[in-house]
């Protein structure tokens, strides 16, 4: 069946989805966007993502075409006209359709679309058992809370991990880690748990702040503060976060095992509660 696809209002096929080439986000990158976690046709924290959304539009001064409300309804709907189990679905916002001039057009309609994929659960059981990292220079600008549709550093970066047998690059700026090409980066020492804190180096995950909630409740220590490659390397525990990953150990950056080289108790712990998150009432909205 062809899947249903959310454009400007409309819910159309797939096939019949079309965006002109004139389209900002194609000629620019001139756009924000979202990925929301559908379990079992409910979408997990969508609230948070709606938040972020209009957080991210407000930075590059694009005016929302639609409510949280509207977005909202309208993704439920596409989850129920597709038939979505276990999905993703990824939402963009551009500046709209106008000739081709850096400056902001006058009076374009901002784009948005929605279209939700299956997600593979054999893939999410694979990360979950750990994964492999590369570590690579953090080449992007300082607007990375905003959830651009601008990725080319992000791209290149993930396929230098991919080129390298690895699953993701882990971004370092001035030594400091920062995050990953797609996903927050968090390192255990003892029972501490350290993260880069929020800012503009780094995209305030969704998972990333339901983990350190979760750390929390779990008696962990949470330190939002910059940490070193070295640091990372030493640390007794690694992992990713991710709307689409969730909570994935890493067991290698740059070839180097990290800890006992397979997922820590204190992640295994994390990763188990917020299973147990996906399934209540509380985290799905
Ligand atoms: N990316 N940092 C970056 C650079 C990201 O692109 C993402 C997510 C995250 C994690 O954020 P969250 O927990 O809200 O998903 C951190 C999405 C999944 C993507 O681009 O596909």
């Amino acid at each position: 069946m062809e899947q249903i696809v959310f454009l400007n209002g409309r819910f159309v096929p797939e096939r019949q989805a079309v965006i002109s080439v004139e389209d900002r986000g194609n000629t620019f990158g001139d756009g924000v966007y979202e990925v929301v976690r559908i379990y079992e046709g409910r979408p997990f924290q969508l609230e948070a993502h709606l938040a972020r959304l209009e957080r991210s539009a407000a930075a590059i001064r694009l005016p929302l075409p639609m409510t949280p409300e509207e977005i909202s309804s309208a993704a439920r709907e596409l989850i129920e006209r597709n038939g979505c189990a276990d999905a993703s679905l990824y939402l963009q916002v551009s500046r709209g359709v106008a000739p081709r001039q850096h400056q902001f057009p006058d009076g374009a309609q901002p784009t948005v679309f929605m279209i939700a994929r299956p997600v593979d659960p054999k893939a999410i059981t694979t990360y979950r058992q750990g994964v492999g990292c590369i570590s690579v220079e953090d080449r992007r600008w300082t607007m990375c809370h905003v959830k651009a549709i601008t990725l080319l550093p992000n791209v290149l970066a993930k396929q230098a991990a991919k080129d390298a047998g690895a699953f993701e690059a882990i971004f370092v700026r001035e030594g400091v880690v920062t995050e990953g090409s797609s996903s927050n980066v968090f390192a255990v020492s003892g029972k501490r748990l350290y993260t880069h804190p929020e800012g503009p180096f780094i995209l305030s995950g969704v998972t990333r702040r339901l983990v350190i909630d979760l750390a929390r409740r779990l008696g962990l220590e949470v330190c939002e503060a910059p940490f070193t490659l070295s640091d990372l390397k030493e640390a007794d525990e690694v992992f990713l976060t991710s709307t689409v990953i969730e909570i994935a150990p890493v067991v290698r950056i740059d070839g180097q095992r990290v800890g006992k080289g397979g997922p820590g108790t204190r992640t295994v712990d994390l990763q188990q509660a917020f299973d147990k998150l996906k399934e209540g009432p509380s985290g799905v909205d």
